[in-house]
């Protein structure tokens, strides 16, 4: 069985309280059952973490990129958040473990600010996908269990 790995970063363990009219009102624990679901729809295991620290999503990269290398990942979807728009040590870690990466937004980021127009993860990523809410992590792992 392969696995899917799902990590959030910083301030989407928020998510439910923060913004709500742009972001909705599930929660982080909502996206775990939605993923959970997902996974058990395709037969694939689930890893799902967020952590508001850049290191600690680093850390869970190489993690992946393991399973990667032993023919064991189905693929990481990543929402960044806000380190999708800063974060060199992301995109690095990305492409120095080769993982099939979806980036994934709960916005329109291409709505909003200039500044979340500009991803430093999308040169690296299999496929980019925002917009669609919360629901988008469930599309996502739809589409990973193709790969
Ligand atoms: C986000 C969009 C980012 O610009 C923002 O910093 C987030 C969440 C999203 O899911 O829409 O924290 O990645």
């Amino acid at each position: 069985m392969k696995t899917v790995y799902v990590l959030n970063g910083p301030n989407l363990n928020l998510l439910g309280t923060r913004e709500p009219a742009i972001y909705g009102a599930a929660t982080l624990a909502d996206v775990r059952t939605l993923c959970e679901q997902a996974c058990k729809r395709h037969g694939l295991e689930l890893v799902f973490h967020q952590s508001n620290h850049e290191g600690a999503l680093v850390d869970w990269i190489h993690e992946a990129g393991q399973l990667h290398a032993q023919g064991q990942l189905a693929g990481l979807v990543f929402n960044a958040a806000a380190y999708t728009h800063t974060s060199v040590a992301l995109l690095d870690a990305v492409k120095g473990t080769g993982v099939p990466l979806v980036e994934l937004h709960i916005s329109n980021v291409h709505a909003r600010e200039s500044f979340r127009h500009h991803s430093y993860l999308s040169a690296a990523a299999r496929a980019v996908m925002c917009g669609f809410g919360v629901a988008g992590y469930g599309l996502a792992i739809d589409a990973v269990a193709q790969w």
